[in-house]
């Protein structure tokens, strides 16, 4: 009798696991059959983990990588696969990513695999939809505008830069992805959270941060000692630090009321604790967010802009005359202000280029909310699609010679109109950037001083690696010479 059960309990686990690789792998065929309109052509590899695998296989993030190389030549520029663990319509065509981007919400919606969400948590901005997503978007859009419009804005980022470089006075190499990204977590920290890089709670907060990107890239077990497991621990660390941060100033605030003259501080955190309109939890997320979104991403842009200089001569030479032409109009240590910012206007050309051939977030992830009918091809209703950004950056039939570095192609470009779809760095629609603007900043302010008072070079066998993040694999070592203003 036993022995029966045991049987019948393996066959019915057999019939399961068949019912569901027939779900998960061709009932979505079936279904489009009984729909009559076709979707894309393409092929969906693999039971469960479909493409998957060749899809995530690095390339140098400059290139499109062979998958989608070899799929766009085979099938065109939008096609049908199974990734991610989901049917899934691959978008490397410009009209097509822009219209996902600008149907956000109607057509279409964020949908980040769920292991993100497990470490991001539910409140995270990135993972958040409708009208939560809305009001956790109006909230970020005024802090963005209210910091920007403070005067010390500019000066801690400049001082931040100066500081970096300044500590390799007496070297000649140094690791730039750990310089960029301690540069970048310094300045986002002290924007955030008023935190400066010698606070104990700064490298609290670093370490738990660094477990928990390391958790975002990793496979999703939730097993102790797993990298995933431990950043969903790293996460609510610093929900405590960030907790504690809030309570103390709440209890400094009520000690201070009384005193008229308490200087209020500029960050985040400070017009955050006003802010009734979200919970306290969303506060921390918030807080997340902003350090999330705005750290790897920005090291990664600086990283790609000091990587393409060191192979063009000629737009470095440009850019330092840009830089020296600033400062001459200034005193010896006088600080950098909007006016300045302004007339480094070949600094956004390097900065452009540098995010179209770098190619920091190759694509976003979403998902059909209905049937929608694009072309003459059906995207069917919750299928993930995915808009590939790099496809377009580097397509040769929007950009000529896509795959050279050559920032002055950015002085022919007359208005936003022309670029929008060609050229989503920063995402669009009503997911764009808010940090945009900042992470541009800071890439030019940290220019500003390293074309003034270093020349490197590059190592040959280091370049930009999509994982699909972005890495250089061995950490872009610059050999570096000092050359004093003049
Ligand atoms: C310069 C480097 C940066 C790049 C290339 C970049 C890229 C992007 C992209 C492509 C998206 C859209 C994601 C999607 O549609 O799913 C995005 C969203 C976002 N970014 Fe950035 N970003 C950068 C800098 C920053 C900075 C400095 C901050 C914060 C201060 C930031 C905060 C965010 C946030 C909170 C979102 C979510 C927006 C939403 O879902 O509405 N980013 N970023």
């Amino acid at each position: 009798m036993a022995g029966s059960t045991f049987w019948l309990v393996v066959l019915l686990g057999m019939f399961g696991s068949l019912l569901g690789f027939i779900l998960n792998h061709f009932l979505p065929l079936m279904l489009l059959r009984l729909n009559g309109s076709p979707p894309p052509k393409g092929s969906f590899g693999w039971p469960i983990l479909g493409q998957t695998l060749a899809f995530l296989k690095p390339h140098p993030s400059n290139s499109l990588g062979a998958f989608l190389q070899h799929h766009c030549s085979r099938y065109g520029k939008v096609f049908k696969s199974h990734l991610f663990l989901s049917p899934t319509i691959v978008s490397c065509d410009q009209e097509l990513n822009y219209f996902i981007l600008q149907n956000e919400g109607k057509l279409f919606e964020c949908s980040y695999p769920k292991p993100i969400h497990g470490i991001l948590g539910k409140s995270s901005m990135l993972v958040a939809v409708a009208d939560t997503h809305k009001r956790l978007r109006n909230v970020a859009v005024s802090l963005v505008t209210i910091t920007k419009s403070k005067p010390e804005f500019l000066s801690d980022i400049e001082a931040t830069t100066i500081s970096i470089l300044h500590s390799w006075k007496d070297k000649s190499q140094v690791i730039f992805c750990e310089e960029a990204r301690k540069f970048t977590f310094n300045v986002i920290v002290k924007q955030v959270l008023g935190l400066t890089p010698d606070e104990p709670q700064t490298t609290r907060i670093l370490e738990d941060f660094l477990t928990f990107m390391r958790g975002l890239i990793s496979l999703p077990l939730y097993i102790p000692g797993t990298p995933y497991a431990r950043a969903v621990k790293a996460r609510r660390r610093i929900s405590s630090t960030v907790k504690a941060i809030i309570e103390e100033r709440r209890r400094q605030a009520a000690e201070t009321s009384t005193n008229s003259s308490r200087s209020k501080r500029s960050d985040f955190l400070e017009i955050l604790m006003d802010v009734d309109t979200l919970s306290e939890d969303e506060k921390v997320s918030f807080i997340l967010d902003s350090l999330l979104g705005g750290y790897e991403t920005t090291s990664l842009l600086i990283n790609m802009a000091v990587y393409f200089l060191a192979q063009s001569p000629s737009a470095l030479q440009q850019l330092k005359v840009e830089h020296q032409n600033i400062r001459r109009g200034k005193q010896k240590d006088e600080y950098l202000n909007w006016e300045d910012y302004k007339k480094m206007e070949f600094t956004q050309n390097v900065i452009n280029e540098a995010l179209r051939c770098g190619n920091v977030v190759k694509f976003v992830h979403r998902k059909a909310l209905k049937d929608v009918k694009f072309r003459d091809y059906l995207i069917p209703s919750g299928w993930k699609v995915l808009p590939v950004f790099s496809a377009a950056h580097l397509d040769p039939s929007l950009h000529a010679s896509a795959l050279e570095f050559h920032p002055w192609r950015w002085e022919k470009i007359q208005s936003q109109d022309q670029t929008c779809k060609r050229f989503t760095p920063f995402g669009g629609g009503s997911r764009c950037c808010p940090g945009s603007e900042l992470g541009k900043l800071e890439v030019a302010i940290f220019l500003h001083h390293l074309v003034q008072n270093f020349r490197w070079r590059t190592e040959d066998d280091d370049q930009p690696i999509a994982f699909p993040y972005v890495e250089f694999q061995r950490g872009l070592p610059l050999h570096l010479e000092h050359c004093p203003i003049n």
